[in-house]
């Protein structure tokens, strides 16, 4: 049965359920862990920044893992953690993204290009070819949710590569969920438009 707190109706819905989220140090990523929290989800949190993400998953009873979304290596242990200490792995919260300051497309250096490729592109990509595997073999199906942005569907200018990265991440999102669905895993992203006082 639904319960009300703060005003926000929690319905138990994610009991039972294991879920990853990255960059849930702060900004989004701790809304929607603490959001998964209060529906009954155990959640990993996983952010580079250790120290505030220590801080997020002990305030929220989550768990933490150091990781960067760009590393394979560090995917892969995400999903050793879920195993050992949950046995199971039911969701994919893609959170975690980057851009650059807002600035003629014609300056924008290398640096900042595959920035914004690596962790808002590959870091999805890399979620997929780890934690699909393992869903597969769970049998349960399974649900990755990516955090992309309504500049990837209606771009603004200044922010080519930024824009471009998240219209990749819709696209990747829907094709793997056309791929994905005989095994009942599922595949959506959400745009937001501005959140104040974040950093992106
Ligand atoms: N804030 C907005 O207005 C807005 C609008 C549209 C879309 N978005 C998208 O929402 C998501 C979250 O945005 P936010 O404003 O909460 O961001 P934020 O900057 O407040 O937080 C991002 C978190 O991700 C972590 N992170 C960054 N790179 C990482 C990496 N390589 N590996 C692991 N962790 C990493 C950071 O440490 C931080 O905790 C992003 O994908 C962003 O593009 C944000």
């Amino acid at each position: 049965m639904a319960q009300w707190k703060s005003g926000i109706c929690m319905t138990g819905k994610l009991s039972g359920k294991v879920a990853i989220v990255t960059g849930g140090a702060g900004g989004f990523g701790k809304g929607i862990a603490d959001k998964f929290k209060q529906e009954g989800a155990e959640v990993i949190i996983a952010d580079m920044v250790e120290e505030a993400g220590k801080k997020t998953a002990d305030e929220l009873k989550c768990e933490f893992v150091k990781a960067n979304v760009t590393s394979r290596q560090d995917w892969e242990n995400l999903v050793k953690v879920a195993d050992e200490k949950f046995g199971r792995l039911d969701c994919v919260i893609n959170n975690a993204g980057t851009t650059y300051r807002n600035k003629p497309t014609a300056d924008v250096t290398e640096e900042d290009f595959d920035k914004v490729f690596t962790v808002n592109v590959k870091s999805i990509y890399l979620s997929a070819n780890v934690c699909v595997p393992y869903m597969q073999k769970q049998g349960n199906g399974g649900s990755f949710v990516s955090i992309a942005s309504t500049a990837g569907i209606r771009p603004r200018p200044g922010l080519t590569w930024y824009n471009a990265s998240k219209a990749a991440v819709i696209n990747g999102t829907k094709t793997m969920g056309v791929e994905y669905a005989p095994d009942n895993i599922r595949f959506n992203s959400v745009c937001p438009v501005v959140a104040l006082g974040t950093g992106l």
